[in-house]
């Protein structure tokens, strides 16, 4: 055992080292070669060093270099070295997070992490907080929370009793509500269609003036960080609105509520923490390891009560928090684990220095291509870029260059009537030389 961990450590280490001079795709060839991993499954046991020696020659080529520096695709952190190194140490623990008898440093871990993250991003501190696997699930949870809270006031138990015959929630959306979000409407029953959409302006943000009137059935879903814009919905106004009619607000705020551990960018977040719910996810840009998302609600005893799978003789409950009773899922990875070395490690300004070089980078990136004639779409508020190099069809060509070229990874979009290349950079290994080699790629290929 001590012997294969060394060699999967120094086979990992090579990786990490060599991610700066590789291209962030991986070749055809070494795509191709994947098909060595499959074959009918041996008879035999293999030497475990063996599997391990396959798996690197053969997958670590094939991998894409998102914990690079480079990569700008989609909303994808790296992973910080105290989060890798904690993962692995957590793996070698194999601790199920589900319960304090099963694991008390993974219960601790959470925590701790728990009573960080409130303080970091300004939310009630009483709050509870379940450790899921992504923002979907985070959506999914505070929803499930709403949802029961709100049906509660007119006497109806959904988790006994179901939704049939209980009184409609409303649900209003944005125009630019996140497709995740809609997918969580759809698994907590209260669909995805039958949902009132709010227009959005030109940055993608939900206009309050628009709002439907509220009242204590209505559930408002807002947004803390737009994935093409990075814009903010105006919470202040809208928790307000929704505060005095007695509605639920609950805040999709993936990567964006990040935002609030930087004096600069808190007030973008202005009036959020007024809001009932909220979704985070830590996997973009807290930088830990896949999968990593945080669900909050003001008042815990809805999380809990939306998500607890009652009693059973053999489980047992301790007078302190069960993790368990915070998540759609019982056993679990310990991932709160990660999310502690990653917020240990950077302290308050480590955190604070990472969000804004990070939004810094993204204003680097608007600066050089504006100046290279190019245009950019949105307002940079925060982390995102949109690009267009053109017409809709260079653009295209613009974006698949760049993705085969491999010097850095952007994707596509539509904005409002445009074609775009998108770009976020969230990782905390992005330098400015970086930025300055992607521009540099993205102009040649563009002007090519
Ligand atoms: C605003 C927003 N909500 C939700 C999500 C979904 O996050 P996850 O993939 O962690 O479920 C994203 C992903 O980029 C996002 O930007």
């Amino acid at each position: 055992m001590k012997e294969l961990l060394a060699d999967t450590a120094a086979r990992a280490a090579r990786y990490i080292h060599e991610l700066d001079r590789r291209s962030v795709v991986p070749s055809s060839e070494s795509i191709a070669r994947l098909e060595s991993l499959g074959g009918p499954l041996p008879d035999n046991p293999s030497d475990p060093k063996d599997v391990l020696a396959l798996l690197d020659d053969v997958g670590s080529p094939a991998t894409v270099a998102t914990t690079g520096g480079r990569y700008f695709g989609f909303v994808i952190g790296g992973t910080l070295p105290a989060a890798l190194a904690a993962n692995w140490l957590a793996g070698a623990w194999d601790q199920n997070a589900a319960m304090q008898v099963m694991s008390p440093v993974a219960a601790k871990a959470e925590e701790v992490v728990r009573e960080w993250t409130l303080d970091l991003l300004g939310l009630p501190a009483s709050s509870g907080v379940g450790f899921v696997t992504c923002t979907t699930m985070a959506n999914f949870s505070g929803l499930a929370a709403a949802r029961s809270a709100l049906l509660q006031r007119s006497g109806w138990n959904v988790e006994d009793d179901g939704l049939f015959g209980a009184l409609p929630i409303r649900v209003v959306v944005g125009a630019e509500v996140h497709v995740s979000l809609l997918k969580a409407l759809s698994m907590v029953g209260l669909g995805r269609s039958r949902v009132t959409v709010v227009p959005a302006d030109g940055q993608g943000r939900m206009r309050p003036d628009a709002l439907p009137p509220l009242d204590e059935h209505t559930l408002v879903c807002i947004q803390a960080g737009n994935v093409n814009t990075g814009a903010f919905d105006p919470a202040k106004e809208i928790c307000a609105r929704a505060r005095t009619a007695g509605a639920w607000v609950h805040v999709d705020g993936a990567f964006g509520l990040w935002g609030a551990v930087s004096p600069q960018y808190a007030p973008l977040l202005d009036g959020v923490n007024e809001a009932d719910s909220w979704a985070i996810d830590c996997h973009k840009w807290l930088n830990v390891p896949y999968d990593s998302g945080i669900v909050v609600v003001r008042d815990p005893e809805h999380l809990r009560r939306a998500l607890s799978a009652g009693d059973a003789a053999y489980l047992t409950q301790s007078a302190g928090r069960e993790p368990w009773q915070f998540t759609p899922d019982s056993s679990r990875r310990a991932r709160g684990i990660e999310m502690w070395a990653a917020m240990r490690s950077l302290g308050r300004r480590g955190l604070r220095e990472m969000i804004e070089r990070n939004c810094r980078q993204a204003r680097l990136f608007a600066d050089r291509l504006r100046a290279a004639g190019f245009t950019v779409l949105n307002d940079v508020v925060l982390n995102q870029v949109l690009v267009s190099f053109g017409s809709p069809d260079q653009t295209r060509r613009v974006i698949a260059g760049v993705q085969s070229d491999g010097t850095c990874w952007c994707a596509g979009t539509q904005w409002q009537g445009h074609t775009a290349m998108r770009i976020s950079v969230s990782c905390w290994s992005t330098t400015d030389e970086d930025v300055e080699r992607s521009v540099a790629a993205m102009i040649r290929i563009a002007k090519a």
